[in-house]
C-alpha cells in the first residue's frame, strides 16, 4: 500500500465499513455522534475564548475553564471518532476533497494550541496576561470555527 488513494480504497473496501454503509441507522447515528460532538465542543469553546478575549471579567478564568475544558476534549473526541466512521464510508472520495484537508489542519492547529495554553495543568490560564490570552481567545475561536465551516461546507464544494 503507497499512495493515499491506495488507503481510501482499502478502508472502504472493509467489511465493516461495507456493512455500515448499508445499514439502516449506522451512518445517521455516527453523523448524529458527530454533530453531538461539534456541538459540544464548539458549545464550550465558544464561552471560553470570548472570556480569554476580555469578555465576563467578573468570571474566575480558571473556574471557567474547570468546567469548560473537560466538556470540549470530550466533545473533541466524540467529533473526531464519529467523523472517522463518516469519512470511511466514501474514503477514497473524501481524500481528494480539499476542505477536508483545510478542516484537518485547523483541528490540529487548535488542538496543539489547547494543549499549549492548558496543559500545565490550568496554570497557564491563571498565569497568562491579558495579551497572551485575548491572542489564544481569537486563535482558537479562528480555528474550531474554520473547522466547523468546512465541515459544513464539504457537502456545498465536494470537488
Ligand atoms: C478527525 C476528525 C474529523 C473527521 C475525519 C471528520 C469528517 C467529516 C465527514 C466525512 C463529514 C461529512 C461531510 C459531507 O460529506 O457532508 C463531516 C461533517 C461535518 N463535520 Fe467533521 N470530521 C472531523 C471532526 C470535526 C470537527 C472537530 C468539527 C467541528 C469543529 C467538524 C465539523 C463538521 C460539520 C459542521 C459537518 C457537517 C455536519 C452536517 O451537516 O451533518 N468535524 N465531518
Amino acid at each position: 500500500m503507497t499512495t493515499l488513494a491506495d488507503f481510501a480504497a482499502a478502508v472502504e473496501s472493509l467489511d465493516a465499513v461495507k456493512a455500515l454503509k448499508f445499514s439502516r441507522w449506522g451512518y445517521s447515528l455516527a453523523n448524529a455522534a458527530h454533530v453531538l460532538g461539534i456541538a459540544l465542543l464548539v458549545g464550550a469553546i465558544l464561552p471560553l475564548d470570548l472570556r480569554l478575549l476580555g469578555a465576563w471579567r467578573s468570571v474566575d478564568r480558571t473556574m471557567l475553564a474547570r468546567v469548560l475544558v473537560p466538556v470540549a476534549a470530550a466533545g473533541l473526541l466524540l467529533a473526531v471518532c464519529a467523523g472517522m466512521v463518516l469519512f470511511s464510508v466514501r474514503a477514497p472520495h473524501y481524500v481528494k476533497v480539499d476542505l477536508l484537508a483545510w478542516k484537518l489542519g485547523l483541528i490540529v492547529t487548535g488542538a496543539t494550541l489547547a494543549l499549549i495554553f492548558h496543559a500545565r495543568a490550568g496554570l497557564w490560564v491563571e498565569r497568562a496576561g491579558p495579551g497572551q490570552a485575548a491572542f489564544h481567545g481569537a486563535a482558537s475561536l479562528f480555528c474550531w470555527l474554520g473547522a466547523l465551516l468546512c465541515g459544513r461546507l464539504i457537502a456545498y464544494f465536494p470537488g
